[in-house]
Formats: structure tokens, C-alpha cells, sequence
């Protein structure tokens, strides 16, 4: 019996549940927040439907549920406000991942960590230290949602599917995120290339994809207060990626040990989640400005975290 203790049953959290229960991905579901009413609601409002999805089990729970978990996902904690950058959480929501991941390792969990709240690198880094578990075990969320709002731009732009776009954004899930042109194709043709042969194109284009990518989150909440919708899928897309041990390769936030030249940080990567976790780090070929950017993104993360650790 496969089970997924989720923490925090907010906008993402609920969103996420949601979609687990339309897919069908997972035997059972605990969800554990602070709010117990919440909690409550969430599972009462999801087991109606389950006459329209799939059946499992889905309960309010405590931290006591997760000794049982395969997955822990953690979602619980303060949000982007307009105007907020993601690092500008760090030091209310790095408390509270000290008692949340306190509470679910006294209970002997010994899964795997999907880390989805924000700034996410470093949160998946402190859930890493906070947890001891080994670093192939915590998984944060990264840039899986960046790379799919490239790809959905892209292959909006090209009149394409955006599966058949093969692009990554990678680096801090936040504003020093970069943009792996030199790798992104588009059914195995260059990007780069076909906008050299297209007069209508121009790199400017380019250019405007990604600042929209890098941006998208700040317009969303100006919207309509939060994101939550395509970072669940994102989320859901991790969670299939480990319970059906898929060699899958997504960015997720990694520690690096190297890879990139850099190490002790959890940063968005190309990397292969399985069963286990994350099986490898995958390091692909940058240019030059790609390999200052991604530096310059370490850097800004180093910068941010070292007073905590
Ligand atoms: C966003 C949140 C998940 O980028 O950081 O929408």
C-alpha cells in the first residue's frame, strides 16, 4: 500500500491532493496541517468525489501517519505576497521546516522528501540537513514548474506541443533562474538555430519568453493571489516519477556535490528521480554565459542561506 503524508492543505497542498485523487496515483492520502478543520475539510470535500476518481484512502492526519509514508510532501508554510520575492520567506519559513521536519523524523519516517514551499532550494537543503537523510532522499521541486512554463511558452510561440519542447530552465527557482538555450530543441531542431533561419524571429523573442517564464509567478499573484494549479501538477509529475520508479529526468532542486563545478547547495538541475529518490545529477553541456549565470545564481542562493547554516 503506497501512502503520501502531505503537509500543509493550503492553496498548493489542496490543489495537489486534488489532483492526486484524479489520477490515481497513490493507495493513501494523509493530509496533516496545522488547521485541523482544514485538514478535515479537505479530506471530507475529496472523498465525496471519490465516486468520480479513484479509490483511496484519504484522512486528516497527524505526524504519527508519517511512519508509514513513502512520500512526505511538504507545502506547509508562508506564501508570496505581491511584491514578495521567494527569498523574502526564508526566515519566517525556515522555522517552521525546522519543527515540520522534526515532527515527521521523530516518528521514524524513512521515505522520500518532496519539498514544494518557497524559497524551495534552501528549504529542500534545510530539510536535507534537518532530516539527515541521505541527499538523494529530499527532492525539492526546483524548477520542474519554470521548465514547464518554457516549454507551454515555447511551444506557444513555434505553434508546437509543448511536450515535443525539449528546454530547461535551471538555477534558483526565483529571479536569478537561467534560461539553457543552446540545449532546448524543438522536435531535435535547435531553437537557436531555427531562429536564425526564420527572418520573423529574432533572439529578442527569446529573450521575452524567458523574462515572462522568470516573472510569471509576480503576475499571477497580482491576479489572483497565489500560483497553485501547475505547481501541483508539477508536484504530481514528481510523485509519479518515484512511486512508479520511472528513471524520469526533471528539474528538480538537487544537492551538487560538484556537478557544475559547484557543491553544498540545492539548486535546480536536469536530474534522474526513480524509487529511490534522486538516482543521479545530470549535468549537461552549457556555454559560457550559461555557466556565469548559473554561478551567479549559487552565489545569490550561498549568500542567502549562510546565515542559517
Ligand atoms: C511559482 C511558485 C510555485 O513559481 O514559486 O508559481
Amino acid at each position: 500500500m503506497s501512502r503520501i503524508a502531505l503537509i500543509g492543505s493550503g492553496f498548493v497542498g489542496s490543489s495537489y491532493a486534488y489532483a492526486l485523487l484524479n489520477q490515481g496515483l497513490v493507495d493513501e492520502l494523509v493530509i496533516i496541517d496545522q488547521n485541523q478543520k482544514k485538514a478535515e475539510g479537505d479530506a471530507m470535500d475529496l472523498n465525496h468525489g471519490m465516486p468520480f476518481g479513484s479509490p483511496m484512502k484519504i484522512w486528516a492526519g497527524t505526524y504519527a501517519d508519517c511512519k508509514e509514508a513513502d512520500l512526505v510532501v511538504i507545502t506547509a508554510g508562508a506564501n508570496q505576497k505581491p511584491g514578495e520575492t521567494r527569498l523574502d520567506l526564508l526566515n519566517k519559513n525556515i522555522k517552521i521546516f525546522k519543527e515540520i521536519v522534526n515532527n515527521v523524523m521523530e516518528n521514524q519516517f524513512d521515505g522520500i522528501f518532496l519539498v514544494a514551499t518557497n524559497p524551495v532550494d534552501i528549504l529542500a537543503y534545510a530539510t536535507w540537513r534537518f532530516s539527515g537523510l541521505s541527499a538523494q532522499r529530499v527532492i525539492g521541486s526546483g524548477t520542474i514548474l519554470d521548465t514547464a512554463r518554457f516549454r507551454y511558452l515555447i511551444g506557444d510561440k513555434f505553434g508546437i506541443d509543448p511536450r515535443n519542447v525539449h528546454a530547461y530552465i535551471i538555477g534558483e527557482h526565483g529571479d536569478s533562474e537561467l534560461p539553457v538555450w543552446s540545449q532546448a530543441d524543438i522536435g531535435g531542431r535547435s531553437i537557436l538555430r531555427l531562429v536564425e533561419e526564420e527572418p520573423e524571429l529574432s533572439r529578442k523573442d527569446l529573450d521575452d519568453i524567458f523574462i515572462q517564464v522568470r516573472d510569471a509567478a509576480y503576475h499571477i499573484i497580482e491576479r489572483k493571489g497565489a500560483t497553485y494549479y501547475a505547481i501541483a501538477m508539477g508536484l504530481l509529475r514528481l510523485t509519479r516519477a518515484v512511486l512508479r520508479n520511472e528513471n524520469s529526468i526533471l528539474t528538480v532542486s538537487g544537492l551538487l556535490k560538484g556537478e557544475y563545478g559547484l557543491e553544498d547547495i540545492y539548486i535546480g538541475v536536469p536530474a534522474v528521480v526513480n524509487k529511490y529518490g534522486i538516482r543521479e545529477v545530470i549535468e549537461i553541456d552549457l556555454n559560457d554565459e550559461e555557466k556565469s549565470s548559473l554561478t551567479q545564481s549559487y552565489n545569490k542562493l550561498k549568500q542567502a542561506m549562510d546565515p542559517f547554516f
